[in-house]
């Protein structure tokens, strides 16, 4: 283990939504104290009181740059960071402006890797400490509509596995966890989608000890999905068309255009 859940301060990103309130309820749950931040405050501030004591809540919006710089300083000492926050970015390439386009970029890529460049710093000279990504099956295989999910989540799988290998040795662990699709809560349940038949699910509170498990194992990745999801993923870095033309007669262009517009408040 890279960090002692009990004696530490997690700032989590993206808390109040439906898998970072479940990543800050499995901490907290392990004695951590979290630094709870999003830019809804009023939701943060709702699961503060039901929470208690060992919460702190700031908010910051992670499309702004001067915020993403200014979070550390005003979280204190963070010896785990999970970087959760994103935007679904759902949608055929060519339908994003530019600023939607820099828009996902900069909540799901550049603020994760500030902020884990930044805090990863202190947790080595101290010696101990833990960086988990949240990615997302979209990070390992791309399917219609995720051209740019996929470029973010794609993008955070390298960074965490090249911080890893610049951490080995530090005290400072580095995972990176991939939930399929998650329901009951979040971005995939928001948008309500139905999936063809046979297609499993997982839920926020799986995601969230999946997180523990890659903190307490100092696990490189931890997939969070049913096996068929996990394997057609794998399969999908080794021969993308193949898995490509199996998803479309699975029906992935259908899933593609629910999610996009359940998803098109979001951008
Ligand atoms: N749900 C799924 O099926 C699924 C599957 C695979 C991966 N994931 C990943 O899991 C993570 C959590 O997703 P979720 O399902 O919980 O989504 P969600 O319910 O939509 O929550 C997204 C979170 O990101 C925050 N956020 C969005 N824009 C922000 C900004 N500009 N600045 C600061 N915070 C911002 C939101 O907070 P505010 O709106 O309050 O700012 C919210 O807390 C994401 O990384 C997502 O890609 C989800």
């Amino acid at each position: 283990m890279s960090a002692n859940l009990a004696a530490s301060r997690a700032l989590v990103t993206g808390a109040s939504g439906g898998i970072g309130e479940a990543i800050v309820r499995a901490l907290h749950a392990r004695g951590a104290t979290v630094v709870a931040t999003a830019r809804r405050k009023d939701v943060l501030e709702r699961l503060q009181g039901d929470l208690g004591d060992r919460v702190e809540v700031l908010s910051a919006d992670l499309a702004e740059a001067g915020d993403v710089e200014a979070l550390p300083e005003r979280a204190g000492r963070i010896d785990i960071l999970v970087a959760n926050a994103a935007l679904p970015a759902s949608g055929p390439y060519d339908s994003f402006s530019d600023i939607e386009v820099d828009r996902a970029l900069d909540v799901n890529l550049r603020a994760p890797i500030h902020l884990a460049r930044d805090l990863a710093g202190p947790m080595r000279e101290r010696g101990a400490g833990h960086v988990v990504f949240i990615s997302s099956l979209a990070g390992k295989t791309s399917s219609p509509g995720s051209s740019l999910y996929s470029a973010t989540k794609f993008g955070l799988r390298g960074f965490a596995l090249g911080l890893r290998e610049d951490l080995v040795g530090t005290g400072v662990g580095v995972t990176t966890v991939f939930p399929g699709f998650i329901r009951d809560a979040g971005m995939f349940h928001d948008s309500k989608t139905e999936l063809p038949k046979g297609v499993g699910t997982r839920t926020p509170d799986q995601v969230a000890a999946g997180v523990i498990r890659g903190i307490e194992r100092n696990r490189p990745e931890v997939d969070v999905a049913p096996l068929g999801l996990r394997l057609g993923s794998m399969a999908g870095g080794i021969a993308p068309g193949v898995v490509g033309a199996a998803q479309r007669k699975l029906g992935s262009r259908d899933v593609a255009a629910q999610l996009a517009r359940g998803q098109a408040d979001k951008r």
